[in-house]
């Protein structure tokens, strides 16, 4: 397995419950290191650009509505196979079907408000990452 990075986004769920050291604290346990980090208010045009690639799915407009609602926090998670392992650690996508002990499970509201965003490949982790990052705030 080769070290990877992803990006990682606590919603707007997770901030608003003060659920971001106990999210985190299941990446770190899990071995992945957080290389970098920020906490940001998204504006509505910031979050349809995040999402774009999602633009003519139904829930679109609430999904950007629901993720410029309040702060997130956005980071860099590098570890071995980094972006399957966030996903194994945060669980389906609708806590409904996600496993036990995932964050989707322990933590979410719903599916939209699922209080974890992670890449879903290693092409689109280094889009995502950009999107927040510039080289220089990543430290590995
Ligand atoms: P995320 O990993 O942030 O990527 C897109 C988000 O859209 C997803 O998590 C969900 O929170 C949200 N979403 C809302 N409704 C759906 C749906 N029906 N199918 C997939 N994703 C959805």
């Amino acid at each position: 397995m080769a070290v990877e990075r992803t990006l990682s986004i606590l919603k707007p769920d997770a901030t608003r419950r003060n659920l971001t050291g106990q999210i985190n604290a299941r990446f770190e346990t899990a071995g992945l290191r957080i290389v970098a980090q920020k906490r940001l208010w998204l504006s509505r045009a910031q979050a349809e650009a995040f999402y774009a690639v999602h633009a003519q799915r139904p829930f679109y407009n609430d999904l950007c509505a629901f993720m410029s609602s309040g702060p997130v926090v956005v980071q860099v998670l590098e570890g071995e196979d980094a972006v399957t392992r966030n996903r194994d650690i945060m669980g389906a996508t609708n806590p409904a079907n996600a496993t036990p002990g995932t964050i989707r499970k322990d933590f979410a509201e719903s599916i939209e408000a699922n209080s974890a965003h992670g890449s879903d490949s290693a092409e689109n982790a280094a889009t995502e990452i950009a999107f927040f990052f510039s080289t220089i705030e990543i430290v590995g």
